[in-house]
């Protein structure tokens, strides 16, 4: 007995950013910015604007997707950094705008993995049959605590929100095996202090420098693309499959060429890679949901095909799941 995606859903903000606006307002340039990351534009979060409302509105595009209503829930698991509120937690707020009582919502806090740990804790739950059905989210808006001073961090990262609804239901179809893994020694690869204000790009309010995402961008750059293929072949191979039977590896959009050295170190084509990064940036634990949303929507795989997610962010964290669709 294993757990089903059944729906997904996203959402970003309503305005986006290019590389030429930041242009305006950094000293980098969109050739510097495309072909270091991949990335041409990213949407992010307007003063007045929630990521609790984005969130909504990916979650209740995944039910709709599920054809299932919020009181069909049996729990909410949300992997996020960014929530305004240490408590309560992002998937409480969630579940208070669905309107659904009782269930138990909480969040998972793995930064970029966010959304590979909340799903495997969904899975696994579901396998000791604790729940039936489970909305599980991915978002965030690290645009609003980057330090916009700073261009070697300013220009990565976007917002929004994925999720998808899970189902435990009998059968050869599901997620087929999930591996996870941590690095608390690392976590000065990339670090954000849960104190400070939540500041817009086009706020007037800034975060204290200390207070802003740090990051050592050229040393995380090698362990992403070492942890992403490692733990990519081992999920794979656990299962017992191998690279070749998989459809479409659906990553963490964090850089191109990550994503091109992990397909190069896994030996597979970047075609059997899904990438969006170029419209969304980095948008941390909602880029796996956002990316498997459009990949399925955009025909990249379809019943029974072999779906991999893979991931890796601040902790440091990574993991990997193999997913039969
Ligand atoms: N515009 C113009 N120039 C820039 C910019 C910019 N936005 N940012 C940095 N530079 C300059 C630097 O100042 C440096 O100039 P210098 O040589 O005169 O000192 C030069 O470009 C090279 O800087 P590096 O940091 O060495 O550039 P690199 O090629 O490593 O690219 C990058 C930087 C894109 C951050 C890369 O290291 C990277 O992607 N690392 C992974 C980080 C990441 O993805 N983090 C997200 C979270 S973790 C995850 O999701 C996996």
């Amino acid at each position: 007995m294993g757990s089903r995606i059944i729906g997904t859903g996203r959402s970003v903000p309503a305005t986006a950013l290019s590389n030429q606006d930041l242009e305006r307002q950094l000293e980098t340039s969109d050739e510097w910015i495309r072909s270091r990351t991949g990335i041409s534009s990213r949407y992010l979060l307007r003063t007045g604007e929630s990521l609790l409302d984005i969130a909504l509105e990916a979650s209740s595009r995944a039910l709709d997707k599920a054809g299932l209503k919020a009181g069909d829930l049996d729990a909410i698991v949300a992997g996020t950094v960014s929530s305004e509120y240490a408590f309560p937690s992002f998937a409480c707020q969630v579940q208070r705008k669905l309107g659904v009582t009782s269930i138990p919502a909480f969040d998972v806090a793995a930064a970029c993995s966010g959304f590979v740990f909340a799903l495997s804790v969904a899975d696994y739950s579901m396998r000791a049959g604790a729940w039936r059905k489970v909305l599980v989210i991915g978002a965030d808006a690290l645009s609003t605590m980057v330090d916009w001073g700073d261009r070697r961090t300013a220009v990565l990262f976007g917002d929004g929100a994925g999720a998808a609804v899970m189902l435990h239901e009998p059968g050869p179809r599901g997620v087929l095996d999930t591996l996870l893994r941590s690095a608390g020694e690392a976590w000065e690869m990339l670090s954000l202090r849960a104190t400070g204000i939540r500041a817009s790009a086009d706020s007037e309010l800034r975060r204290d420098p200390v207070d802003t995402l740090k990051m050592k961008g050229p040393e995380l750059f090698k362990i992403a693309v070492k942890s992403m293929a490692d733990i990519t072949r081992q999920v794979v191979e656990r299962a017992g499959f191998t690279l070749g039977d998989v459809k479409v590896i659906v990553p963490h959009q964090a850089n191109i060429r990550i994503l091109n050295a992990v397909a190069e170190r896994l030996g597979i084509p970047s075609e059997k890679v899904f990438i969006n990064l170029d419209r969304y940036g980095n948008t941390s634990a909602a880029s796996v949901p956002i990316a498997l949303d459009e990949a399925w929507e955009a025909g990249r795989f379809g019943d029974n095909d072999l779906v991999l997610l893979n991931a890796c962010g601040g902790g440091l964290t990574w993991g990997a799941s193999l997913l039969r669709w």
